[in-house]
């Protein structure tokens, strides 16, 4: 199967990079190499290290950046980890990190992966299924009612947290939860088919149920630590987020580390891909990029 993904806002990324062709980079999300090619194809003497969790999306870059090969450097890690990997290659500082956070189409077109309420698949969302344990599936069959209920509201903005809750643990007291589509079929009988402002009943409690099995909000976090100690000065952190949740902790550090006089916000409102943009790739049209740039 070939997979796709069409990277998002790449103009609007490699402008606020402030690229320079001598430059390290590091693309913490490498999905299928989108912006990291664009990054390489600047680059003269540079570098650009592409990390990402999912050997599957590691595999597919690396031949789709064969011709760049000589200025990219490819790992699978966690992008917590983004200070042990760039010394791990003998960098000390880099001039300038791109995320363009979430899940890229690959992962979420593969139902083996699970993260698409659209197909049936088994309930996993692991973004590395070789390196983690737990799965969605281990999550709507273990946890209480109240910690579901608490989860689909606080990682998901779910309107109806505690009906889809109950009606799950009503459920596995007969048989457990194995599939997107068992969900997917709950969800659809507490919750209005309409679809709420337009989204699929089932999006939230997904969104919900891939930032837990991943801990994404607590890496995004760490994250943004480590990459403004990485940078030098007048190096750039570029970050795309889809959901209110993940905008909201960029928004949120990148104020503590402007008062901490680390950093200069470059974007004082959340730049927003063009018109044209999601038109041509739904996928874009809730994404919000900031920028900080490191004192
Ligand atoms: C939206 S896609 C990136 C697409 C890429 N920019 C492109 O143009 O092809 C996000 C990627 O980040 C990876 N990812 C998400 N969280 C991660 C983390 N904490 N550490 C490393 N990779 C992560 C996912 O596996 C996915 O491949």
């Amino acid at each position: 199967m070939e997979w796709s993904h069409i990277s998002v806002m790449k103009e609007e990324s490699l402008a606020h990079l402030s690229l320079h062709s001598r430059g390290v980079y590091v693309d913490a999300t490498l999905g299928l190499g989108g912006h990291t090619v664009a990054i390489a194809d600047y680059l003269d003497a540079g570098k650009v290290i592409g990390i990402d969790t999912d050997g599957q999306a590691l595999n597919i870059a690396k031949e789709r950046l064969t011709a760049v090969l000589d200025k990219v450097e490819l790992v699978q890690g966690n992008f917590v980890e983004i200070d042990s990997v760039v010394q791990n290659l003998g960098h000390r500082k880099v001039n300038g990190i791109l995320a363009d956070l979430g899940v890229s189409s690959m992962e979420l077109d593969n139902p083996e992966r699970g993260f698409s309420f659209q197909q049936d698949g088994p309930l996993d969302m692991r973004m590395n299924p070789q390196g983690q344990d737990l799965t969605a599936a281990d999550i709507v069959n273990t946890y209480t009612e109240a910690d579901l209920a608490e989860l689909f509201r606080k990682y998901g903005d779910e309107i109806f947290p505690g009906r889809i809750a109950r009606v799950i643990v009503e459920q596995r007291r007969k048989q457990e939860l194995r599939t997107t589509q068992d969900l997917v079929e709950l969800i659809l009988s507490v919750v209005p088919r309409k679809r709420v402002g337009g989204i699929h009943p089932a999006t939230r409690v997904f969104q919900a149920l891939r930032i837990e099995v991943n801990d994404e909000l607590t890496a995004l976090e760490v994250f943004i630590q480590k990459s403004v100690d990485l940078l030098e000065s007048g190096g750039r952190l570029v970050i795309i987020s889809f959901h209110s949740g993940e905008d909201r902790i960029v928004k949120h550090i990148f104020r503590r580390l402007k008062q901490e006089q680390k950093g200069k916000i470059i974007t004082k409102k959340p730049l927003l891909p063009s018109e044209e943009e999601k038109m041509s790739n739904p996928r874009s049209r809730s994404a919000k990029m900031r920028v900080l740039e490191k004192h």
